[in-house]
């Protein structure tokens, strides 16, 4: 089976089954190993990747599903760490041994590119799913308020 879609933006052809778990295409096919393996069974949120820009657990999505579809991983937030919650995570130095993180900001991602004035209740919505074992949630929101604020100021 063939199976098109897009990632990043640029167009990728797979021909491996189609129930293959999106994440290990994602690491093991294409190679980009920015999306993290946690649980495997969506309880955890480190594999967190932007599915028509909705957050979406790519251990628990298959190809197939993706079929036609938009992709987008951390890296498509910026190679060189000029996103504004790329910024901010690193002023507030939020990672700590940082395997959440990847996720933890693509749901941060996701909800600012639909809220750029989020409230402390928007947040937690948006990052319940999101687990941190080192818990770094407190520095999480505090990125999140001023990556958002940056993106008001500076579009
Ligand atoms: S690895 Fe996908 S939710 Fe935990
Ligand atoms: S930074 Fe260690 S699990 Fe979140």
């Amino acid at each position: 089976m063939t199976v098109k879609f897009t990632l990043n933006g640029k167009e990728v052809e797979l021909t491996s089954s189609g129930d293959t778990p999106l994440l290990w295409a994602i690491r093991d096919e294409i190679g980009l190993m920015g999306t993290k393996f946690g649980c495997g069974a969506g309880l955890c949120g480190a594999c967190t990747v932007h599915l028509d820009g909705q957050p979406i657990r790519s251990c628990q999505t298959t190809i197939s599903q993706v079929t036609g579809k938009s992709v987008h991983t951390i890296e498509s937030l910026s190679l060189d760490a000029s996103h504004p919650l790329q910024k901010a995570w690193i002023a507030h130095q939020v990672p700590q041994c940082g395997y959440c993180q990847s996720g933890q900001l693509m749901s941060a991602a996701a909800l600012l590119a639909k809220n750029t004035q989020p409230s402390d209740s928007d947040i937690d919505a948006a990052m319940n799913g999101n687990l941190c074992r080192c818990g770094t949630y407190n520095r999480v929101r505090a990125a999140i308020k001023d990556a958002a604020t940056e993106m008001r100021l500076h579009g």
